[in-house]
């Protein structure tokens, strides 16, 4: 339990930041409660400033990016990272440097206008890049550890790290940013491609995800892992689920596995009818889907 009477300490209330920010703000979805605390570092200095003094408070805290990724079950006291470090890209080559601040489709489009081929399959995927690296973001088969040559985080203690990626550390949907330390920017190594073939492919993903996803709608994307060798949302298609409906949110008839909110979802209706979908697809499949979204509540994360 976070002990919630507790002032925060002057090295953290020195930092940037902003009170009692509603999540409808924060995130995609656009449920959950107030975020307390909101820190949003411009500079690394700043963020590792935040990281040591959490870590010798023994404080504990979360990171946050673009919010698209991310179901809030309430207001959340911890102190939330947001980085709003410089967007600016720098290339050498086939390689090209950003920041965790920098959105992921952007970086994507940018690519894509450089004529470097490697990050199309992120053309429709939302977020940041410090999202992306936090959870290996993927799409299409491709997933961002394909094309990673560098990253950089802090560690829980603060300090800064900057290395290859090894086996082991990028998964599907995981990665070792995602425990416990805070992405800071990567480097990828692209290769040179046909402009026009570049625009086309990244067309063609678009207009896939616009087709199959409800991209009007408020949502947090894939809301369960695909079970190995699996499609949750055809599962959950199957257990004839679509369109069911806890208040405003629902199972959309889209696609199984986006929950949407359709204006005045509340996070006890999403986390009711996530509980629900997950109780029917056991008994339909016998399949226990893991949820693909982070979930925060009040006192710590939930993770299944
Ligand atoms: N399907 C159904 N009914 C549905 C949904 C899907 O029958 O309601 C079938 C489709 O017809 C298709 C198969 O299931 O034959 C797979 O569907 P889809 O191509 O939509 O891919 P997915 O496995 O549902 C995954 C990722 C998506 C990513 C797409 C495209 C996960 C959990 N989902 O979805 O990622 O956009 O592939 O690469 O890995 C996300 O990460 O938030 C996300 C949406």
């Amino acid at each position: 339990m976070e002990d919630m009477a507790r002032p925060l300490p002057d090295a953290l209330l020195a930092l940037p930041h902003r009170r009692d920010v509603p999540f409808s703000k924060l995130t995609t979805l656009g449920v959950g409660g107030v975020c307390r605390w909101l820190f949003e570092p411009v500079t690394e200095a700043q963020a590792q400033a935040f990281v040591r003094a959490c870590a010798r408070e023994g404080l504990p805290w979360r990171t946050l990016g673009g919010g698209s990724n991310l179901v809030v079950l309430g207001d959340v006291e911890a102190p939330v990272l947001r980085l709003n470090l410089s967007r600016d890209l720098a290339r050498e080559g086939l390689e090209v440097r950003a920041s965790a601040s920098h959105g992921h489709i952007s970086l994507s489009q940018a690519m894509a206008d450089l004529g470097l081929s490697g990050m199309e399959y992120a053309s429709g995927i939302p977020g940041t890049v410090g999202g992306a690296l936090h959870m290996n973001a993927g799409a299409y088969g491709r997933e961002l550890v394909d094309v990673l040559v560098r990253y950089r985080f802090l560690t829980p203690d603060g300090d800064l790290v900057e290395k290859a990626p090894e086996p082991g550390e990028f998964r599907y949907r995981w990665s070792v940013v995602g425990d416990g330390r805070v992405a800071l920017g990567l480097t990828v190594r692209l290769a040179a491609g046909d402009p026009a073939r570049i625009r086309a492919l990244v067309e063609d993903y678009r207009r896939r995800r616009g087709t199959s996803q409800p991209l009007s709608k408020r949502n947090a994307g894939c809301i369960f892992k695909n079970p190995p060798g699996q499609s949750a949302g055809r599962l959950i298609d199957q257990a004839g689920l679509k369109g069911l409906r806890v208040g405003d949110a629902e199972v959309s008839p889209e696609h199984g596995n986006f929950l949407v909110n359709h204006g005045a979802a509340t996070s006890g209706q999403f986390a009711e009818l996530m509980a629900l979908v997950r109780a029917k697809v056991l008994d339909r499949h016998g399949i226990a889907l893991e949820p693909e979204v982070e979930i925060w509540d009040s006192h710590g994360r939930i993770t299944g």
